[in-house]
């Protein structure tokens, strides 16, 4: 089988070689084709493939109407709303994420954006002692919780989807509403994935309810923040501030009338380290060749 790594934001070498190892030691052939520079190319290299490995990489329509052969995407990585899981359904193309492989790398920059939100300014304020809410608990949520204890948070949770006691298991206090989570903590987490419930979900509402000084990290995606009532908000609020991962589209206008209170990080490095390339792609490799020798589909999404 050929298996192509299509990465506009290409893997570091050593998880390319990782990747190489697996797919070849399973009597398969590997194929590049990373850093493109245009879309057209990613179609090109997928006509003949019969699995494909992507990053944010957008799984179209187009592409999947591109791949002759194709029967398994992996997105190696959490979020998987590049996919075009209607259409890979559609001709019965098995689609898979690499859940809590890149989580670490996730949760340490959330925690470094709060360190930076704190400092900035002149004489800063210190994340011991201030209160730090999870917004859903899952695989980074629980690392960026455990990292707020070290620094001696108070944190906080709130997340419908998982059991009261698996949270207070690990010493967060569980909160039953959003609104309590936003009213209660100087700094909010993101982890939510982006779907039709949760995008433009954050906005004025829970923003304003926040403590004064309150700092939200966005390490999820730009989709799930009301960005009009994001600048609203914080046009109102001078106390407010916002980190993000990912550029809000109304980013340039942020920086311009909020200045120092936003940031964002020059392009997305959530996941942007070896280690998190090394544990995502080889995982989205094992997890095709599996599928491949046995018919396997954990992780499958669609
Ligand atoms: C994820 O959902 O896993 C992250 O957003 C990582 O995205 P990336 O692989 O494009 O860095």
């Amino acid at each position: 089988m050929k298996i192509l790594v299509a990465t506009e934001k290409p893997f570091a070498k050593a998880a390319v070689d990782g990747i190489r190892a697996i797919v070849e030691q399973a009597g398969h052939e590997l194929v590049l084709c990373e850093k493109y520079t245009d879309v057209s190319e990613f179609h090109k290299a997928v006509e003949d493939v019969e699995a494909l490995i992507v990053r944010s990489d957008k799984v179209t329509a187009d592409v999947v109407n591109a791949a002759k052969n194709l029967k398994i995407v992996v997105r190696a990585g959490a979020g998987f709303d590049n996919l075009d899981l209607a259409a890979c359904s559609a001709k019965g193309i098995v689609c898979m994420n690499t859940p809590g492989q890149n989580s670490n790398a996730v949760a340490e920059l959330a925690l470094s954006m709060m360190l930076y939100m704190a400092r900035f300014a002149g004489s800063g304020t210190e994340l011991s002692g201030k209160k730090m809410g999870i917004h859903a608990y899952g695989y980074i949520g629980r690392l960026v919780a455990a990292l707020g204890k070290g620094f001696g948070m108070e944190v906080y949770a709130f997340d419908p989807f998982v059991k009261a006691e698996a949270i207070q298991a690990d010493g967060v206090k569980v909160v039953n509403t959003i609104e309590e989570l936003y009213s209660t903590c100087n700094y909010i987490s993101l982890h939510i994935p982006a779907n039709a419930e949760t995008k433009k979900s954050i906005g004025y509402n829970l923003l304003s309810k926040m403590p004064k000084g309150g700092c939200l990290v966005n390490t999820a995606r730009k989709e799930v923040i009301n960005e009009e009532e994001l600048l609203k908000v914080m046009t109102e609020r001078e106390d407010l501030k916002y980190a993000t991962d990912v550029a809000a589209d109304n980013q340039a206008e942020l920086n311009e009338k909020i200045g120092v209170r936003v940031y964002a990080t020059p392009k997305k490095m959530g996941a942007e380290t070896v280690e998190a390339n090394m544990n995502a792609g080889l995982a989205a490799a094992s997890q095709i060749c599996k599928f491949f020798a046995t018919g396997d589909t954990t992780f499958k999404v669609n």
